[in-house]
């Protein structure tokens, strides 16, 4: 079996700085502690029975944990872990080939689960619920279907779009999470964690000022983290506080409230180009030059969470906190909007 579909979806730099500061154990895990407690408790519970975790769903937008949970699970539970996402899956017999190799205990850890394909998808059914899975072989007059038994295992996936999960699917999680942004104190702990494992100069203010221009994303408090160590290197002798972590932050364009450029042009376009909404997905992902996919998933949690923007039955809107936020005064005629 090749290691093909194994895959990690973060490129090489990213990698190496992600495992570095990636907590491997609960105790090191920083925020989301109602997830982490009945992860917690689920594990202890296996444990205690000398059973397989049951298999774990795991959703909420990028970069805030997902990966790292299934891999303190994997440590916890003190088994093996593959990585592999829903995409790359694309014939039965690459998901035959992962499940056949796992040994009893083992995780799989299918991060995009939502972006497998309905074909594939079908045979974890049996493989999630009874351990075995039914393959066809051969085809016309010989084609035959072959049951192949499996270890019992845990699947663990992860999805930034729950609601695209089919009802089969989902139905067969033993315990479904859903991780939120993180606060600002959460962030400012992650940060100054990874100061130190990174030898870092920071003052707390620093690490407060760049937790709270982060997106409530531990992923992007760490890569802004690393641009500010940079920054500080180069312009003022190593050490961060709030001044040096401001200018680097401004230098990349990511304002006092932690929106960036793209941010920030999806709502001036909405106010500018559609009058404030409602406008569809797909006019707006061509206006401002970004795909609807990643608009959807990463840019608007945040902005709606942060209450800038509305999704409407009509479209995207904008809210007033955005008209404040650029000192645009909205228009006259379309208050009902707002
Ligand atoms: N690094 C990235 N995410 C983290 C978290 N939730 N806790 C501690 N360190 C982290």
């Amino acid at each position: 079996m090749s290691d093909r579909f194994i895959t990690d979806t973060l490129n090489q730099a990213e990698t190496e700085f992600d495992v570095t500061l990636r907590p491997a154990r609960f105790e090191d895990y920083i925020g989301q502690a109602k997830v982490k407690e009945r992860l917690e408790l689920f594990v202890q519970a296996a444990k205690g029975r000398n059973d397989v975790l049951d298999h774990v769903l795991l959703s909420g937008p990028p970069g805030l944990g997902k990966t790292t949970l299934a891999y303190i699970l994997a440590e916890a539970m003190g088994v093996n872990i593959k990585v592999t996402s829903g995409p790359v899956i694309d014939k039965a017999g690459d998901l035959a080939g992962l499940l056949t190799n796992l040994e009893r205990g083992d995780i799989l850890f299918i991060d995009e689960i939502h972006r497998m394909q309905r074909a594939v998808e079908e045979y974890l059914y049996s493989a999630m619920e009874d351990f075995v899975i039914d393959i066809m072989i051969d085809q016309g007059p010989n084609a035959r279907s072959v049951r192949l038994n499996l270890e019992p295992f845990t699947l663990i996936g992860a999805t930034t779009r729950s609601g695209l999960l089919t009802a089969p699917l989902r139905s067969r999680f033993g315990l479904t999470n859903r991780l939120d942004y993180y606060q600002a104190e959460d962030l400012k702990a992650i940060i100054l964690r990874s100061a130190r494992i990174l030898n870092v100069d920071i003052t707390e203010d620093g690490a407060q000022e760049i937790g709270s221009r982060a997106r409530g994303t531990p992923r992007i408090a760490n890569s802004l983290l690393r641009w500010v160590r940079d920054y500080a290197q180069v312009k003022t002798g190593n050490r961060i506080d709030p001044d040096v972590a401001d200018k680097a932050l401004s230098m990349l364009d990511i304002d006092a409230d932690g929106l960036d450029e793209m941010d920030k042009r999806i709502l001036t376009t909405i106010i500018e180009k559609f009058a404030g909404g409602p406008v569809g997905l797909g006019s707006l992902a061509v206006s401002v030059g970004e795909e609807a996919g990643t608009i959807e998933e990463v840019y608007e949690p945040y902005l709606i969470q942060e209450g800038y923007l509305k999704r409407t039955p009509q479209g995207r809107v904008v809210t007033e906190r955005a008209y404040a936020k650029f000192g645009i005064r909205p228009d006259a005629k379309q208050p009902d909007l707002l």
